[in-house]
């Protein structure tokens, strides 16, 4: 018996004359999850997006459930039961989470709409998939995790046989990716196919009963389960091994100097932070989501107010209003949330990745845009970033190859403290050791790095101590050579000490 729900055959698919999809065919089976992975710009989004009638192939064909189907637009997809989640979140914050499931298909009595039936609905579906929420919380009070779990229940309330989740997993702790995962196993249970995308491939290995890979427009393979390992594919993703080495010990010098120096902050959601930062030191953020990492870092930046806080830069007391404050005083921040505070759009990659050194390229008061192209330039090679011209529009560019542009905007600033907020999110595992390389680089030339990541083989490749937060205060500040994964989590979750 046939079990195919969805192929597609010969698929071609070029932006401006760049090919993107070059004769793709692949079939996807009932009730089964399909991964697909592969690098920045491989072509996961363009693949998906085809399938869900997003935008249109040049060529090749689409056949679901035995006929071939020409889709003109995303409805005609969507009544078909082919849903997907995308990278990003499209979620009316205003409204309550019931009304966000419900939208365009409100449930009404008469004229008018019907909140009541709405909620208990949406309760029933709180209860089928096990979540803990309240149908009337408007969505702006949710996390962005639970935000990430809103948008898949919005799409899963519906008939939906090909559900296709496209990196739904980058703002998730691990307990929600086990709810996610639950949620996933009751969905083929009722034979829904998934198509999953992700970087991360401990999750690719753990859930996936196919893994396709993409490299480069071309399907290099189909793995089954059993055959897939993390080495395998990573060979066929990036065509070469990449090995991770753990710090063994703190690589800063002995009399290094403190360059920064928090003391004291006090906020709703922070007590009594204190730490210092020395020259040439990476000091990890570790913790569970909403530990209150991404506090610490916004506060130092000057992005949000704070009651009380004290900060010595060089061992000079220095006042801090405003991100303005922060990067005259050398300070500049990443933050986790790229789409809501950090890419614009509609601008090019060129305006995106010089934004914040303007004043590092002036020559006689004159921006000297010959040097600053040069040096944006050159991050195209060494991220290994995907674009077909440094003055194409940033949201031609894929997900992954956002993110990077975005660090190579950091790195053409000339600051002495980087605060680097999840900066790997979303990006491939090639990129990633490229990305590592850099932040390395950076310490060698004697600037000092905070690196808040959920990642924990990050923090302990990378950082020379690790503070380790726990329900808004720093639980432990453990030097690298005590801080085992085992240690880390020791300290983030209350009552395992
Ligand atoms: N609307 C568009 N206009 C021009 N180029 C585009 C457009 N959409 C995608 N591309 C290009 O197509 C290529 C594939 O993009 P796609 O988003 O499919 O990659 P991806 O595999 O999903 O990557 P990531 O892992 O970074 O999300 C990229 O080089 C991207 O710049
Ligand atoms: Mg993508």
């Amino acid at each position: 018996m046939n079990d195919t729900i969805i192929s597609l055959s010969h698929i071609n698919k070029s932006f401006h004359q760049n090919p993107v999809l070059t004769d793709v065919s692949l079939s996807f089976d009932k009730g089964e999850v399909h991964s697909i992975v592969g690098e920045n710009g491989a072509g996961k989004s363009t693949l998906t997006k085809i399938l869900c009638g997003v935008i249109k192939q040049d060529s090749g064909t689409i056949c679901f459930e035995g006929e071939n189907i020409d889709f003109k637009n995303v409805s005609q997809a969507q009544a078909l039961g082919i849903r997907m989640v995308y990278q990003e979140l499209f979620l009316m914050k205003d409204l309550t989470i019931a009304q966000n499931i419900f939208i365009g298909r409100e449930i009404k009595k008469g004229f008018f709409i019907d909140d009541e039936a709405m909620n208990q609905k949406c309760q029933e579906l709180f209860d089928e998939y096990d979540m803990d929420l309240k149908p009337y919380t408007p969505v702006k009070e949710l996390s962005i995790a639970q935000m990430q779990m809103v948008e898949i229940l919005k799409n899963v309330s519906q008939e939906v046989k090909v559900l296709v989740l496209d990196e739904p997993t980058t703002a998730l702790s691990s307990k929600e990716v086990d709810d996610l995962f639950l949620m996933i196993e009751k969905l083929k249970a009722k034979g829904v196919s998934l198509i999953y995308i992700s970087h991360k491939l401990d999750e690719i290995l753990r859930i996936s009963d196919k893994i396709s890979v993409l490299r480069d427009g071309n399907i290099v393979d189909t793995l089954s389960k059993e055959e897939a390992n993390r080495a395998k594919i990573i060979q066929m993703m990036i065509g070469r091994a990449i090995t991770w080495t753990v710090k063994e010990k703190s690589e800063v010098k002995e009399n290094a100097p403190i360059v920064l120096n928090v003391k004291k902050m006090e906020s709703r959601k922070l007590h009594k932070i204190s730490f210092d930062l020395k020259q040439g030191e990476i000091l990890g953020f570790a913790g569970l989501m909403g530990s209150g990492r991404t506090e610490v870092a916004r506060a130092i930046f000057g992005a949000d107010r704070v009651r009380a806080l004290e900060i010595e830069k060089d061992g000079k007391v220095i006042d801090i209003h405003s991100p303005k404050d922060a990067i005259e005083h050398g300070i500049c921040y990443l933050s986790e949330d790229r789409k809501q505070f950090g890419l614009f759009l509609d601008h090019s990659i060129y305006a995106n990745e010089v934004i914040s050194s303007l004043d590092n390229n002036t020559k006689f008061m004159l921006l000297d845009d010959k040097v600053m192209m040069e040096k944006a330039e050159k991050y195209k090679d060494e991220l290994n970033i995907k674009y077909p011209s440094i003055l194409s529009k940033m949201e031609s560019l894929s997900g992954g190859n956002q993110q990077k542009c975005i660090i190579a905007r950091w790195l053409l600033k000339d600051a002495d403290i980087f605060i680097f907020d999840e900066p790997t999110k979303g990006i491939d595992i090639g990129a990633k050791s490229e990305i590592y390389s850099k932040i390395k680089e950076l310490v060698q030339l004697g600037k000092s790095i905070i690196l808040i990541s959920s990642e924990l083989e990050e923090i302990t490749q990378l950082c020379d101590r690790v503070a380790v937060m726990r329900e808004g205060s720093i639980s432990k500040i453990l030097d690298i050579s005590e801080a085992s994964q085992e240690n880390i989590m020791k300290y983030a979750v209350r009552n395992a000490q």
